[in-house]
């Protein structure tokens, strides 16, 4: 994988969960502020308050909600001291420094945060790095102040993974499908299906883990989208990696293909990908809940 002397976390979020293509971006984008908006519209801090973005990366929801509550402050918190650093630089720049902290802190352990300190606390697209997610809930609740405001998004990603045989990343890949067995060997290596943290878990232990956590209202919405697949670029989609952890395609067929394997993937795989002919499967859940 490319070093560019940023941790996996910021070259992945600034760079390679796009293959670096800014068509590839502004789609995601489309995606991603109707999930930060929804995800806002389940806490109100219209009269101020402190907000604890957990895993808070490039910004996505906390700078959401810095715009959208107008007086409340908000602690960007990530493992990532470089994305702590980028949304810093950002929050200088857009001259809200002043109603910011940021705060080097792992979702499960948040010791450095009084007990009922803040009173909303938010996560996207966070809980799936984590094994210990009962620890984090528990920490949640225990940072939040009676009545305070939890909200989450993430994906879902067993609904989708492991794939069937016959498809690889949406495709269908029966007359290649030795190969792709090698490909997703690659990947389930690096994340084992039944025990890694992106697919250990639904929306239902989601709700269990805010219920034993001690939340009293609880709230999840499941979405679940089957569509053609958006991108139809092949150098977008030999670039991009689904997470931080994982190779690119193009990386992964490196590892596991001779040329000749590459060529006769890319021969069967490259027109399917140009014509959409694939299925794009995800679901997501959305949970808020109130101490
Ligand atoms: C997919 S990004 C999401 C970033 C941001 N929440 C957003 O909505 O765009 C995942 C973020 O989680 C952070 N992260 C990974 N493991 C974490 C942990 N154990 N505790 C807190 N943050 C973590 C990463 O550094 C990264 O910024």
């Amino acid at each position: 994988m490319k070093n560019s002397g940023q941790d996996i976390w910021s070259q992945w979020l600034l760079n390679r969960r796009f293959g670096g293509d800014p068509e590839r971006l502004s789609y995601m984008l489309d995606f991603l502020y109707p999930v930060r908006d929804k995800v806002l519209s389940r806490i109100n801090l219209d009269d101020g308050g402190t907000l604890l973005d957990i895993g808070s990366g490039d910004g996505l929801i906390a700078f959401g909600a810095l715009e959208e509550f107008e007086t409340c402050r908000v602690i960007f918190s990530d493992i990532s001291d470089d994305l702590l650093n980028h949304a810093h630089a950002l929050a200088r720049n857009m001259k809200l420094q002043h109603r910011c902290e940021f705060v080097r802190a792992s979702a499960d352990d948040l010791s450095m945060f009084e007990d009922e300190s803040v009173n909303a606390v938010t996560t996207r697209s966070v809980l799936i790095y984590v094994s210990a997610k009962q620890q984090s809930f528990k920490e949640f609740q225990r940072v939040l102040k009676p009545g305070g405001q939890l909200s989450i998004f993430e994906p879902i990603n067993r609904f989708a993974y492991p794939e069937p045989e016959d498809r690889f990343a949406g495709y269908p890949i029966m007359p290649i499908v030795e190969l792709a067995q090698k490909l997703k060997a690659v990947y389930r290596r690096i994340q084992p299906p039944d025990t890694d943290p992106m697919t250990d878990f639904d929306e239902r232990d989601l709700m269990i883990y805010a219920e034993k956590a001690g939340f009293s209202t609880i709230n999840v919405e499941l979405q679940i989208e089957v569509k053609p697949p958006e991108n139809t670029d092949w150098g977008t989609f030999l670039h991009a990696a689904g997470n931080p952890k994982i190779p690119s395609i193009e990386e992964a067929m490196q590892q596991a293909f001779t040329l000749g394997e590459t060529e006769t993937f890319t021969s069967y795989l490259r027109p399917l990908v140009e014509s959409r002919q694939g299925i794009h499967r995800s679901a997501v859940a959305y949970l808020w809940a109130v101490k």
